[in-house]
């Protein structure tokens, strides 16, 4: 279990250096000034000396703020199967950095991060449990709870791990108990980078056999966070737009025309 550092104090030269960094091809360009603007104002604010980073076949479309990371556009599902590829090929842009974050271009900051973003110990990895298979505890369980009784995960809520042994993304059935979401994690500079070199390698060891896992980069996320269990946050940092979720909202996943944005070009 890791320790975890509530936000640090708020000195200059002290303070960490954290990158978020976003893949944004073709019309996903769309979301960034929004994002970066929203990041700004509210990803560790006062706390952290935060730079931007996108990866783009469009730099001229990126706030100027953003240091553009040049990347090809390839379609879904590459656009996002490739984000560790990217990281990867751009590793010496991030060497200033303490922390790094990656999180999907689609999404808005919408109330300050809290402590506790930034692992310290452990893996020192950060993982955001999946919005779609969080525990909803029903009524019957959260009578059993307070009548003091262990309620667990039901089998059904464990998430949707690739379960094909052919693919280096398997879980196999004894295997993993939270799942977690693609959009939204990070660690220290370190840890970040050796995530995204085994994950850009393994994804390259599925692709020679024409296997891609069934949630692309975020089952083999999901198989990389087994082994090194990340700090869990909760979905309050992949809050789909338009759902009820019995937690705040800190970070949106928001709604979209996914046909549309995903159309060729
Ligand atoms: C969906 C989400 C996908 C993927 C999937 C996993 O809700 O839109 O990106 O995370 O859950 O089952």
């Amino acid at each position: 279990m890791s320790a975890l550092s509530s936000a640090p104090p708020a000195s200059p030269g002290t303070v960490p250096r954290v990158g978020l960094i976003v893949v944004a091809t073709a019309r996903y360009t769309r979301f960034v000034p929004d994002l970066l603007a929203s990041a700004r104002r509210h990803l560790l604010p006062g706390a952290a000396d935060v730079r931007f980073f996108v990866c783009t076949d469009r730099p001229a479309e990126i706030p100027p703020e953003a240091v553009p990371l040049p990347v090809e556009h390839r379609p879904w599902p590459y656009a996002t199967l490739l984000r560790y590829h990217h990281v990867v090929r751009h590793a010496a842009a991030f060497t200033d950095c303490d922390y790094l974050f990656q999180c999907d271009a689609d999404m808005r900051f919408v109330a300050d991060t809290e402590g506790g973003l930034l692992p310290v110990g452990g893996s020192g990895l950060v993982g955001v449990e999946h919005p779609g298979f969080c525990w909803k505890p029903s009524r019957w369980d959260r009578l059993r709870q307070r009548l003091g009784f262990e309620v667990r995960r039901g089998r059904g809520r464990r998430g949707s791990y690739e379960t094909d042994p052919r693919s280096l993304a398997c879980v196999a059935k004894h295997e993993g108990e939270v799942y977690y979401a693609g959009g939204f994690a990070g660690g220290t500079r370190d840890a970040y980078l050796a995530l995204a070199r085994t994950l850009a390698e393994r994804i390259d060891r599925d692709l020679a056999r024409e296997i891609i896992a069934v949630w692309h980069d975020e089952s083999h996320l999901n198989r990389y966070f087994i082994d090194h269990p990340p700090h869990r946050l909760d979905p309050r940092y992949c809050y789909p737009e338009s759902w009820q979720l019995p937690y705040p909202r800190i970070l949106l996943a928001l709604d979209k025309e996914h046909s549309a944005l995903r159309a060729p070009l």
